[in-house]
């Protein structure tokens, strides 16, 4: 197998040369590493360093980059599994060039995650992590992260697939990033109450192919309870731009208050915060102090999710001036515009048209047209 060095963050290990070159499918490679998701890695390792867990396992390494970047830039005490015997070689002999001292397993990762316990448990899995969320909850004492590269099932696109998977009917939105974040953390959620555990969403984002969660466990009734609070509906009418969000388990029928139509459903998921904004803001205090590859990246998506409204959908402003056939002004000044009208407003993380405000669509279109 021809390897070739890289380096993330102050870490540098091998990785194999995809069958064409460095530049082909990182799937096609006998072990997996995708230089395109360096910014996840960033993430979870900037958030390892200030929340500090007593130990870490990258359940599924591969090269175990994640893994090895925790121990050699966030500290921590680290064990790496991966089932792939090509994968482990790897794992240890980076590991030892490194000189880190971390525990290193071929096991299934349901078999591992059933047996051990562990204070921060990583999912990245190919596609979906829908097969290993239970024994990764079971597993972890207090922190979860979870990749999905399954976009399609998770927003909408694929609806059949999302509802086997995550147990919720979905819509293809123009809000579907916001919708594959809900549906994952709604499935998650659900895995954890179960055991009458809780969860707390701290830094939550998506990102071109990929949705990646970090999530705090709570124990307890009352954990789960305030987040069975937390679930419901986003009501889409398909008639109309018209869309708001209602809480419970059971999707309630509601009429469009704009046309009369009848809203449709999308859930159930996760409505309500996605980010711990005190985490945040820890994160971003650290993160000149690192040497992180994605650091300017990684500081404008901070930014924007600390400033996210804790609204389940957006509008997209352009696709809305179309609607009402109107020339849309820059971002800032419908922003601007809105405010002075008295609503809330932001921008989002994932989306350069996308605006989120407790404003109903006509007077964003009021605000449009001013
Ligand atoms: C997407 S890759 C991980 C990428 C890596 N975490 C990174 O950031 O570069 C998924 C890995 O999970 C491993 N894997 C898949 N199914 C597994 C299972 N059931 N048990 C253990 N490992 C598994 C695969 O061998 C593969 O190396
Ligand atoms: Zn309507």
């Amino acid at each position: 197998m021809e390897l070739r060095r890289v380096r993330e963050g102050s870490t540098s290990f091998l990785v194999p040369v995809a069958g064409g070159g460095s530049d082909a499918a990182p799937q096609k490679a006998p072990i997996f590493y995708n230089p395109s998701t360096e910014l996840n890695r960033d993430a979870t390792i900037l958030l390892l360093s200030v929340i500090q867990p007593s130990d870490y396992v990258d359940a599924m390494g591969a090269s175990g980059v994640r893994g090895l970047r925790a121990a050699k830039e966030s500290g921590l005490k680290v064990l790496i599994n991966d089932h792939n015997p090509l994968a482990a070689k790897l794992i240890d002999e980076n590991a030892r060039s490194l000189g880190i001292a971390c525990e290193i397993t071929r096991l299934d990762v349901n078999a591992l995650l059933s047996s051990r316990h562990f204070d921060a448990v990583d999912l990245d899995p190919f596609g979906s992590p829908a097969p290993f969320a239970d024994s990764a909850i079971r597993a972890a004492r207090r922190f979860l992260f979870v990749t999905a590269t399954d976009t399609a099932p998770l927003c909408g696109a694929h609806l059949k697939a999302g509802m086997r998977r995550y147990f919720s009917s979905s819509m293809n939105t123009e809000y579907h990033a916001e919708v594959g974040i809900r549906n994952l953390l709604g499935f998650v959620a659900r895995e954890a109450l179960k055991y009458d555990r809780g969860i707390e969403p701290l830094f939550c984002f998506a990102k071109r192919h990929y949705v990646r969660l970090h999530l705090r466990l709570q124990p307890g009734v009352r954990a789960a309870e305030r987040t069975m609070e937390r679930f419901g509906y986003i009501l889409q009418c398909p008639g109309c731009p018209s869309r708001e969000e209602a809480s419970g388990i059971l999707p309630p029928c509601r009429r469009c208050p704009h046309c009369g139509g009848e809203m449709r459903p999308i859930g159930p998921l996760w409505l309500g915060g996605m980010q711990d904004r005190s985490i945040l803001e820890a994160m971003g205090s650290r993160l000149g102090g690192m040497r992180l590859g994605t650091a300017r990246e990684l500081s404008r998506l901070l930014a924007l999710c600390r400033g996210e409204l804790d609204l389940s959908y957006h509008f997209d402003y352009h696709n809305l001036a179309r609607y009402a056939n109107r020339t849309p002004p820059p971002a800032e000044v419908l922003l601007d515009r809105l405010m002075t009208m008295g609503f809330k407003v932001c921008r989002t993380h994932y989306s350069g048209t996308a605006i989120k405000t407790d404003a109903p669509f006509e007077e964003i279109i009021r605000a449009l047209s001013a």
